[in-house]
C-alpha cells in the first residue's frame, strides 16, 4: 500500500514535495511521464548483507536488505526500475546511480541499455579516508556514481574549484601565444603590455570527489544504514538542476537527497519500501540538520601539524610522523612486544622533564610499548633525570646514537602484511 504526504515548498510554491512508501517500480508506473529534472539512485549495492543500524540514542533500529540470489536477479530488478525512471525524466534530465565495486560493472551495462552509451556522461569517484586494518589487500576507499542524461541537451551548471597552490596564477590571467620558435610566451598589445585573459573562476570540478564520510558523531547522522552526506547530494543537485526543478529519489532511505533538495530550493519526491525510512525522511525534512565539514572548510593540509624541522632529529631511524597530536611527534616503525614506540623531541622552550610529561600525558590510552624522549640541548638544571617518569627513556641526540640504542633494546620490526 502506498501512502503519501504533501508539503508546501517555501521557495517554489508548488506542492510537489512528497515522500511515498512503496516499491518505486509501482509508484513510478502510476506517475505522469516527464516530471523529474534529476534522479538520484542510492540503492542496495549487492553487498549480500542485511544492513542494520541503531540510532545514536539506541532507541530505534533501521534496516534494509541487500541479499540477492544472483547477479541476474540484481540486473533484472534494476532494468525494470530504470526503465520507469527513464519514462518520468524530462528530456533535459540527468540520472545519477550510486554504486560500488560490487556491482558497478552490472549497473553500467544496464544503464547503457536503458539510456544508450552515447548518453553516458561521467563516472564520479567519491573518495574518503577510512581507518581499518581488518583485511588483507587494498582498503576500499571510494564509491562510484554513474551519470547518464536522457538526451544530449541536458541541464548542467559548471562548478568551479580553487586553483591548486602550485598553479601560476599569472599565466592564467594573461593570454599566451607561440613565438616564432614555437615557444609559449605572453601575448602583448601594440604597447608591449601583456593582454588579460578575461576573468577566471577557478578549475572546473573534476570527477574525483574527496568528500568526508559522515563521522559517527556528526549531528547530521540519523542512524540510517549507509546514510550519505548532504554535502555529496548538494553537489549533484547543484550540478544538474536549477531552483524549482523536481529531484526524484526512488530509493530515498533516510531522505538525504530530499533534505538537500529542500535546502537548495528544489521540489522533491522520495520513495522507499520501508515505512520507517519514509517516516524518518519526513522528520528530517521537518527539521533539516546539516553538519559542516571542518575538513573541507579548512582543508586537509590544515590538519598537518607535525613539526618537520624537529623530526630531523630522527634521521637515523624509520618512523611515521604524527599529525594532530601536540604531545607525540612520531611513532617508530619498530615495536616492542607488538606495541608501538611513541617519540617526542624536546623543544628549545621546554625542559626534558616537561617534554617527558607531555609525552606521557599524550600516550594515555594508547597502550604504548615504550616512550622515547629525544633530548636536543643541555639544561643548567642538575639532576633533571630524577624527575623523569620511569617508563620514559631519554636519549641524548647530541652524544648518543638513537639507532644504536634501538639495536640494543629488544625492538622488532612489525610482521609484514598487517
Ligand atoms: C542505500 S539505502 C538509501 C540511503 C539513502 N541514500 C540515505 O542517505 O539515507 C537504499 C534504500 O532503498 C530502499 N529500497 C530497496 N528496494 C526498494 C524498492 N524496490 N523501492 C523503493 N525503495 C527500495 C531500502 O529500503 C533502503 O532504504
Amino acid at each position: 500500500m502506498a501512502s503519501s504526504r504533501n508539503l508546501q515548498a517555501k521557495t517554489c510554491q508548488v506542492p510537489d514535495t512528497t515522500v511515498v512508501e512503496g516499491d518505486c517500480l509501482d509508484i513510478l508506473s502510476e506517475q505522469r511521464a516527464h516530471f523529474a529534472d534529476l534522479v538520484y539512485i542510492d540503492p542496495p549495492f549487492f553487498t549480500q548483507k542485511h544492513h542494520k543500524l541503531k540510532t545514536k540514542d539506541r532507541s530505534r533500529t533501521f534496516s534494509f536488505s541487500d541479499l540477492w540470489d544472483s547477479h541476474e536477479e540484481y540486473a533484472r530488478f534494476f532494468f525494470d526500475r530504470l526503465q520507469v525512471c527513464w519514462q518520468v525524466m524530462r528530456p533535459t534530465a540527468s540520472l545519477y546511480f550510486h554504486c560500488d565495486r560490487n556491482a558497478v560493472h552490472i549497473v553500467r551495462m544496464i544503464l547503457d541499455e536503458v539510456f544508450g552509451n552515447e548518453n553516458f556522461r561521467s563516472e564520479i569517484i567519491w573518495t574518503y579516508r577510512r581507518w581499518s586494518n581488518s583485511r588483507r589487500g587494498l582498503l576500499p576507499a571510494h564509491q562510484n556514481i554513474l551519470c547518464y542524461t536522457k538526451s544530449s541537451d541536458f541541464t548542467f551548471n559548471t562548478i568551479y574549484t580553487e586553483y591548486s597552490p602550485s598553479t601560476n596564477i599569472d599565466q592564467i590571467l594573461q593570454q599566451r601565444e607561440r613565438d616564432a620558435d614555437g615557444k609559449s610566451v605572453y601575448k602583448r598589445d601594440s604597447h608591449g603590455q601583456p593582454i588579460a585573459n578575461g576573468s577566471k573562476r577557478g578549475v572546473p570540478l573534476g570527477d574525483v570527489w574527496d568528500i568526508p564520510y559522515l563521522n559517527p558523531k556528526a549531528r547530521e547522522r540519523v542512524g540510517y544504514p549507509t546514510q550519505k552526506p548532504i554535502l555529496l547530494l548538494e553537489r549533484i543537485i547543484s550540478l544538474s538542476s536549477n531552483p524549482c526543478d523536481l529531484v526524484l529519489d526512488p530509493f530515498c532511505g533516510s531522505g538525504t537527497t530530499l533534505v538537500a533538495a529542500k535546502m537548495l530550493g528544489r521540489k522533491y519526491m522520495g520513495i522507499d519500501t520501508s515505512r520507517d525510512a519514509c517516516e524518518l525522511a519526513q522528520s528530517r525534512l521537518d527539521n533539516p540538520i546539516k553538519s559542516e565539514s571542518n575538513l573541507l572548510q579548512s582543508g586537509r593540509e590544515s590538519y598537518r601539524n607535525a613539526d618537520e624541522e624537529i623530526l630531523r632529529f630522527l634521521h637515523e631511524i624509520s618512523f611515521a610522523p604524527v599529525q594532530r597530536n601536540r604531545g607525540i611527534d612520531a611513532i617508530l616503525d619498530r615495536e616492542i612486544d607488538g606495541k608501538p614506540i611513541l617519540v617526542r623531541i624536546q623543544r628549545q622552550s621546554e625542559t626534558v622533564y616537561e617534554c617527558a610529561t607531555k609525552l606521557l600525558k599524550a600516550s594515555n590510552g594508547k597502550d604504548a610499548g615504550a616512550l622515547f624522549v629525544i633530548k636536543t640541548h643541555d639544561e643548567n638544571t642538575l639532576g633533571f633525570f630524577d624527575a623523569i617518569p620511569s617508563n620514559v627513556t631519554v636519549f641524548d641526540s647530541t652524544s648518543y646514537s638513537i639507532g644504536e640504542a634501538i639495536k640494543q633494546l629488544n625492538i622488532h620490526e612489525p610482521l609484514a602484511g598487517r
